[in-house]
């Protein structure tokens, strides 16, 4: 007999549209910044970053709404690269407010997830989890909760029951009685609405309350009243869920994100010394068997390649290290790359634009900019290179100067392969050194030296026999 084959299942209920809107206006008092609270950055990053990320797993970045206010421009250029639209809250009148301004740019849609700018550690998992939750619950309002040693300054829940997911309302501090004080369960200010039960009575919200401000969290009494259903899931991990409205929590979030970072490098196979003292941004990459000492920082972009050896004090930013790079302790190293086998330091400082080759040797007090230096090339002592292009196995001698600024204009010093520059020569640029060529050590160089060949500028030295005797003599006489 033959199949017959079965016409796929045309699902008739349609997926209710979501948005997602980032409450991001507030200035955020309790910090005491002039900067606004979501660009304060944890794990090198601005708080808004990790929210605008995570929500944009969630939803289509086109569905997903900062709301701005406070130093609006510059909270729109920190995230606007990520493709997210924006909401303009003009004054600040609390979160309440923030989702009134947002009543046109959400008309369109079913429901809308609404998360805090200054809640970044919230794992996208979680918001799906508590999409899925309300969906399931069929309410107008769902509150993600969480369960707290200390719960002071966030809101309390009041359940309906104590088993049951519905709420009553949520309890502002300032309001709360002694009872409701000590409930543990509090808001994390994340929620999912129905766009139109929350629409038909925002409305109603009033500023009763000591900021004189229209509070998000009476949402949830009104949509009772209202005879709406409002419901609340418990986050597993009530971390994921702090806030940072001082200084201190501020830290704690930092300091949680880091030491995760440091659990996930060493889950790849990174052996970090004493993690709690090294300071390693969020987005760094390092290879495997790389060693990372005590008090190292690695920030933005950079990358570590394996078998590298990190030492104390080292600070890394934006750098692109190989396989098998030693960098000794004291280094100060930006937006530059350093290639496999290198070693650098003691105290070595690249500025912006170096280009380190294989088993280049830096080391003490060398500071280059804008300079490339060709494989197993060496300036190991006390020099400057700013804006040099240095050929392989060149040896670059205690205190060599490229002299690369003339109070104007920057020049270029060039050194061939294999070219020798004595100790404390002064390469005045523009020049060029030839291939395998030596300078002299103490020279000032002003003119190109050919390949192969000696350039020396001092004057010449000379001996003058018996001169101590001499002075001694005419010192005596002089005196009697
Ligand atoms: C809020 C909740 C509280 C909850 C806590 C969780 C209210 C009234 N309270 O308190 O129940 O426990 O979050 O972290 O909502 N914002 C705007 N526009 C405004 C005011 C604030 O966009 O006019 C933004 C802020 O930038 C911030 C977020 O909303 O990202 C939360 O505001 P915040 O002042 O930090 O509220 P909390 O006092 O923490
Ligand atoms: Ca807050």
């Amino acid at each position: 007999m033959p199949k017959t084959r079965k016409s796929p299942k045309v699902s008739t209920e349609t997926r209710p549209k979501f948005a997602i809107a980032i409450m991001a206006a507030g200035k955020g008092m309790r910090l005491k910044s002039r900067h606004p609270k979501v660009l304060h950055q944890v794990g090198g990053k601005p708080m808004l970053a990790y929210v605008v990320a995570a929500a944009s797993r969630v939803v289509p970045v086109a569905d997903v709404y900062a709301i701005i206010g406070y130093e609006a421009d510059r909270v729109r250029d920190a995230v606007s690269g990520m493709g997210i639209n924006f909401v303009l809250q003009e004054p600040q009148r609390g979160t309440g407010h923030a989702l009134m301004v947002a009543r046109d740019a959400l008309a369109g849609y079913d429901h809308v997830i609404v998360l805090s700018g200054d809640v970044p550690l919230l794992w996208w998992q979680t918001i799906e989890q508590l999409r899925d939750f309300h969906l399931a619950e069929k309410a107008a309002m769902t509150i993600l909760t969480a369960e707290v040693a200390d719960p002071q300054h966030y809101g309390r829940i009041l359940r309906r029951r104590a088993a049951g997911p519905e709420v009553q309302a949520i309890v502002e501090e300032g309001k709360a009685t002694a009872a409701e004080r000590e409930l543990r369960e509090i808001n994390s200010g994340i929620y999912v609405f129905a766009v139109k039960p929350l629409y038909r009575y925002i409305d109603r919200l009033g500023t009763d309350n000591k900021h004189k401000e229209y509070y998000l969290t009476d949402m949830a009494a009104l949509l009772v009243k209202a005879g709406e259903r409002v419901v609340a899931s418990m986050a597993a991990d009530p971390h994921a869920v702090l806030g940072s409205n001082t200084r201190a929590e501020l830290a704690a979030l930092d300091a949680r994100l880091r030491a995760w970072k440091c659990a996930d490098l060493m889950q790849q196979g990174v052996t970090i010394y004493y993690p709690h003292t090294c300071v390693i941004d969020m987005e760094v990459e390092v290879g495997a068997d790389t060693v990372i000492e005590p008090y190292v920082q690695l920030l933005g972009r950079t990358r570590v390649g394996a078998d590298c050896r990190l030492q104390s004090y080292s600070v890394l930013s934006d750098c692109e290290l190989g396989d098998g790079v030693w960098i000794k302790p004291g280094c100060v190293l930006e937006t530059s790359r350093i290639r496999s086998r290198a070693q650098l330091g003691p105290y070595t400082h690249l500025r912006p634009g170096c280009d380190i080759g294989e088993e280049v040797h830096m080391g003490n007090f060398v500071e280059a900019k804008k300079s490339k230096l060709g494989r197993g090339s060496k300036a190991n002592h006390l020099s400057y290179l700013g804006d040099s292009v240095i050929g392989q196995n060149v040896n670059v001698g205690a205190g060599t100067i490229t002299c690369n600024y003339d109070g104007q204009r920057k020049h270029q010093t060039v050194i061939e392969d294999g070219a020798f520059i004595g100790s404390d020569a002064t390469l005045v640029a523009p020049l060029r050194i030839g291939k395998n060529a030596y300078v002299a050590a103490g020279s000032s160089i002003t003119e190109d030296v050919p390949d192969e060949a000696l350039g020396i500028a001092r004057s010449r030295q000379a001996n003058k026999e018996g001169w101590v005797k001499q002075r001694a003599e005419a010192a005596k006489k002089e005196s009697s």
